[in-house]
């Protein structure tokens, strides 16, 4: 498409795996209610869709968290900006995220879940680069195993920007987006570099 980025994942992939995950959900909890919690902001596109893939009652919740600075990095250790609405004490809990890379922030975050005893706590992903894991992670759903690279769209960002492309695409040149954080706004703008329905995924 442009040398700047490829697609990865159209609309119609990620609009199909989603109900396929709706339907695996739907099973898993037949006769019971999750809550569905979503780290804000990147999870929310994904978590729109799959809600409505779900044909069970279901609440949801948002949390908001901070990385204390490049320290944590190493660790995952977050500062929570927003804690959950309702406490989450005996309830099934399935955590959704856009991504997990090396998985630390989720571990992180899953020991602070378990800790208000939930009667079942498990991870839905829509994307895992699971070659880039650190912590060891059980995850029950994910969406498309990742290549290692650095992807936008469908909620992902780069710097708060693209989180409304409708399908994921991978930087080619992220030296270039980094010095020109606009280098992929044609993607939103010109509708001639939409990937076409039905292509095949280029990774
Ligand atoms: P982890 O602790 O390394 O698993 O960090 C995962 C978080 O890093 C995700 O929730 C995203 O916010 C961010 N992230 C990791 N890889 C990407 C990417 O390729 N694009 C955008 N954000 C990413
Ligand atoms: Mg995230």
């Amino acid at each position: 498409m442009t040398d700047l980025a490829t697609v990865l994942y159209t609309e119609e992939d990620i609009h199909q795996r989603v109900r396929e995950l709706g339907r695996e959900i739907t099973e898993e909890y037949r006769d019971r209610s999750p809550v569905l919690v979503s780290v804000l902001k990147g999870g929310v596109v994904f978590l729109a869709d799959l809600i409505r893939a779900i044909d069970l009652p279901l609440r949801v919740d948002f949390m908001s968290i901070s990385r204390y600075g490049p320290g944590s990095h190493a660790t995952g250790v977050v500062r929570v900006l927003k804690d959950l609405d309702h406490d989450i004490g005996g309830d099934d809990v399935l955590v959704v995220e856009d991504i997990i890379d090396t998985g630390l922030t989720l571990s992180y975050l899953l020991s602070i879940l378990e800790a208000r005893d939930p009667r079942s706590i498990q991870v839905c992903t829509l994307l895992d680069k699971s070659v880039r894991r650190i912590a060891p992670l059980d995850v029950r759903f994910t969406g498309f195993d990742c290549p290692d690279r650095f992807v936008v769209g469908y909620g992902l960002d780069s710097g708060e920007r693209y989180r409304n492309l409708p399908y994921i695409v991978a930087v080619g040149d992220q030296a270039r987006l980094s010095r020109d954080p606009r280098a992929l706004e044609g993607l939103l703008t010109n509708p001639e570099l939409r990937p076409a329905a039905g292509t095949a995924p280029t990774a």
